[in-house]
Parts: structure tokens; C-alpha cells; sequence
């Protein structure tokens, strides 16, 4: 769903279908979720969609990416390139706003969940505090000129079927 302004009516209507038909709750996690304007846009595509409240389940939060720094600064995790350090910290913090959501909304850890992101927080696993996303079993990565396929359609229910 990520990759630029245009929402793709075949991608969203794979999200949907997927959500529709496996009964599960979407959070949108997504860096456009703090644009009003994309997010009420995607709000109303889904909703056309049929995939409104409960299924609809609101967004995660934003943590602030200057700690996240400070951290891998103490940590020794920047290699001296702007872009990949600035990209490890975007990895770090969207795990970290996933992770701030599920200890909030779930946690006794009841619930499956699947993470989708064509930002690849895979990379990132190993980071302390980040253990109880178990990124290794539930992150799924979407390539972000794609989007959605049924690859990933796929590996989803297959984390969601796993438990
Ligand atoms: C949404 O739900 C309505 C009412 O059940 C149905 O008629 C319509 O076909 C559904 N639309 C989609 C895209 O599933």
C-alpha cells in the first residue's frame, strides 16, 4: 500500500479481501498514516471496501527518531552513510511504534499478528527491546514498487495459520 500517493484499486482490493476473509484487524502502520491527507483518502477506499470497525482498527503511534539516534550512536550502529544510517533509524522506529501498539492494545501477547511493511524492520531483529515482534516469524516485506502481491497475501495467512 506504501509507494507514493496513488493508491492502487487492485492493491486495495487484495488488503481488503484479506482482511475480509481472514477476519482480522487492521492497524496501519505505514509512514503516509501521518499525512492526513493520503490517510483520509485510504481510509474512505477501504471503507468502500467493506472493511470498516472493528476490522478497521486505527493506526499506530509516532515515537520520536532523536533517541532512536542517540542510541545508535551509543551503540556504535552508524556506518558514516546519511542515507543507510537515516534508513536503520526509520527501520528501528517503525519496529518500535509496532511494538508500542501491541504492548498497549494486546499485552498479555493474546493475539496473532502479522506485521506488512516494504520497510524491511526484518533487518533490524536483533535490536535490543525489539525480541517480542518475533520479526523472524511475523514480519512480512513487500516490495514498495509492487505493493501488496499474493506472494504476500499468502505468506500472511501463512503467519496468521502458524499462530
Ligand atoms: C460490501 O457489502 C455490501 C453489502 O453486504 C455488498 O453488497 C457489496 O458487494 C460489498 N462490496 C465489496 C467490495 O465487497
Amino acid at each position: 500500500m506504501n509507494g507514493g500517493t496513488t493508491l492502487h484499486p487492485k492493491l486495495c482490493a487484495r488488503l481488503a479481501a484479506l482482511v475480509l476473509s481472514s477476519r482480522c484487524l487492521l492497524v496501519v502502520s505505514s509512514s503516509w498514516r501521518k499525512e492526513p491527507e493520503y490517510m483520509s483518502a485510504f481510509l474512505s477506499k477501504i471503507q468502500s471496501l467493506n472493511v470498516t470497525a472493528p476490522f478497521l482498527a486505527g493506526q499506530t503511534g509516532v515515537i520520536d527518531h532523536v533517541p532512536i539516534m542517540g542510541m545508535m550512536r551509543q551503540l556504535g550502529m552508524f556506518v558514516g552513510d546519511a542515507r543507510r544510517d537515516a534508513l536503520t533509524c526509520a527501520r528501528i522506529q517503525r519496529a518500535q511504534e509496532i511494538q508500542a501498539y501491541l504492548r498497549e492494545k494486546d499485552p498479555g501477547h493474546a493475539r496473532r499478528w502479522v506485521i506488512v511493511d516494504d520497510l524491511d524492520i526484518g533487518q533490524v531483529s536483533s535490536v535490543a527491546g525489539l525480541e517480542d515482534l518475533e520479526l523472524g516469524r511475523t514480519f512480512v516485506k513487500v516490495d514498495p514498487d509492487a505493493g501488496l502481491t499474493e506472494a504476500n497475501v499468502e505468506a500472511v495467512r501463512g503467519v496468521m495459520e502458524r499462530g
